[in-house]
């Protein structure tokens, strides 16, 4: 297994990829939500637009890649993050490759990114549907800063690391 940083060429590769992980949440939606959140996957400008503001990371195995994680720099607030943090996005797996460690990893990048850049917080946002992800969230210290307005009819939470 390879990690490395993200590269625009592989966004061919990165848009099959959030299919997959993502689309394990397909049937937990209803069909509106479900063709959003799937419209949404399908877009390169997400993928170009993380890599621009941001730094991505992909784990590589026998040339393929199979799991993903972007860290955004603060000074790129959105109506869910403040100006001032960094933040996780898009971290995703193929289902095959789930329980090895791989999202684990590339969460550590990220903060170790963070923690290269000299951000102050870093958030990320999660939902009632991924009890795996907030699980190696908090494990890293991640803590719920508060309850979102429901995203894709689901509840979800903006939680934060402090790295002072
Ligand atoms: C959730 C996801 C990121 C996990 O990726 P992964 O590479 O399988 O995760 P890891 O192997 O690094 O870590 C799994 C950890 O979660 C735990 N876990 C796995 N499934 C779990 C579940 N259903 N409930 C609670 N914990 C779970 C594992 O036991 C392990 O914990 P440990 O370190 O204490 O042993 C991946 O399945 C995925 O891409 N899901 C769809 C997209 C998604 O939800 N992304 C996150 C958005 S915030």
């Amino acid at each position: 297994m390879e990690y490395r940083i993200a590269k625009h060429e592989d966004i061919n590769q990165l848009i099959p990829l959030g299919l997959m992980a993502y689309g394990e949440y397909f049937p937990l939606l209803n069909e509106e939500n479900k063709s959003l959140m799937e419209t949404n996957l399908q877009k390169s400008e997400l993928y170009e637009n993380m890599m621009k503001i941001g730094k991505g990371f992909v784990a590589e195995f026998e040339g393929k890649i199979i799991g993903m994680g972007f860290l955004i720099y603060s000074g790129n607030p959105t109506n869910i993050y403040p100006g001032n943090w960094s933040y996780i996005r898009m971290i995703g797996i193929n289902p095959h490759f789930k329980g090895m460690g791989i999202a684990s990893k590339i969460t550590d990048l990220c903060i170790e990114e963070a923690i290269i850049k000299n951000e102050q917080t870093i958030g990320l946002h999660t939902s009632e549907m991924m009890p795996a992800a907030r699980h190696i969230y908090e494990k890293k210290g991640f803590v719920i800063s508060k309850e979102l307005e429901p995203i894709f009819g689901k509840k979800y939470w903006l939680y934060s690391l402090n790295l002072n």
